[in-house]
């Protein structure tokens, strides 16, 4: 990217606009050919960090690098022509401070070419939001359910019942107040999520958080059937593709074993055939 590249066709100050309007569709992705189909039907396309467990086989998020998301990120943004790109800062990338996130979210868009990023957090990360806002990256924050803190809540549960509802609308209200130009509400109760999408000016993308949401996403892997090791409540299998997969492999293997593949048409004659050698 050089200051001379043509701008993106979908921007962050288009994805606020959207707020209240047709429900916003994300997906995420990590790679040039599953960007491009995420591209054809998505307004976004988030580069998450859950790349650490549906592809590099990682038990959380919190052994995910830097790096890996400058490569993922990279791959996927050449893949998104319309779409836009999004990218997650990783654990430890940015909690120490302003300055640290700065760096690491201005590293993010330089080498990927990415016009955003995303990070966890509600009020304690306002600080940060406002700085990186206030000097060019626009964010996406995440409240509710942040995974990257799973030790400190105790596991993936629903955040916002009873008590806790009220701090999943402060930190909805303090990420807005510091410019996020979008919000993800992660494993939030339904009438709730609802509550803070009526609340806010920016839109709300939900992942287990009801219908209420200006928009929905969910990790591609899952809705396709590619990552099976468990399966949230709030995914929806739209394909079973591990199997089609598993199957066939299978059969190769079979064919591989009997001798039935390669056949003639996949192998190469020794002799043309003469009306082919002219
Ligand atoms: O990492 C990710 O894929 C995410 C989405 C689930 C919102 O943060």
């Amino acid at each position: 990217m050089s200051a001379t590249s043509p701008v993106r066709p979908v921007l962050p100050p288009d994805i606020r606009a959207r707020k209240g309007g047709a429900p916003l569709v994300v997906l995420t992705a990590y790679s040039t050919p599953v960007a491009r189909l995420v591209d054809a039907h998505c307004d976004i396309v988030l580069v998450g960090d859950s790349v650490g467990m549906v592809i590099h086989g990682l038990p959380s998020t919190l052994g995910v690098t830097l790096e890996m998301m400058i490569l993922h990120g990279r791959a996927v943004v050449r893949g998104a022509q319309r779409a836009m790109p999004v990218i997650d800062m990783p654990f430890g990338s940015y909690e120490e401070g302003p300055e640290q996130a700065f760096r690491n979210a201005s590293r993010l868009m330089a080498e990927t070419g990415a016009p955003a990023v995303k990070l966890e957090g509600g009020q304690h990360m306002a600080e940060t939001i406002a700085f990186l806002t206030q000097r060019g990256v626009p964010v996406m924050a995440h409240v509710g359910l942040t995974p990257q803190s799973v030790n400190t809540l105790g596991g993936y549960k629903v955040v916002g019942r009873d008590a806790e509802a009220a701090k999943v609308m402060a930190d909805a209200k303090a990420v807005e107040a510091a410019g996020a130009f979008s919000v993800v509400l992660e494993k939030v109760p339904s009438g709730l999520a609802g509550k803070v999408t009526r609340a806010l000016a920016i839109p709300t993308i939900g992942i287990g958080a009801g219908v209420d949401c200006d928009g929905q996403v969910l990790v591609v892997d899952d809705m396709l059937g590619l990552f099976t090791d468990f399966r949230p409540k709030f995914v929806k299998r739209y394909a079973e593709l591990g199997r089609a997969a598993d199957e066939a492999i299978a059969a190769y293997a079979a064919e591989v074993r009997a001798r039935a593949f390669p056949a003639a048409e996949h192998s190469f004659p020794d002799v043309l055939p003469s009306k082919e050698k002219k």
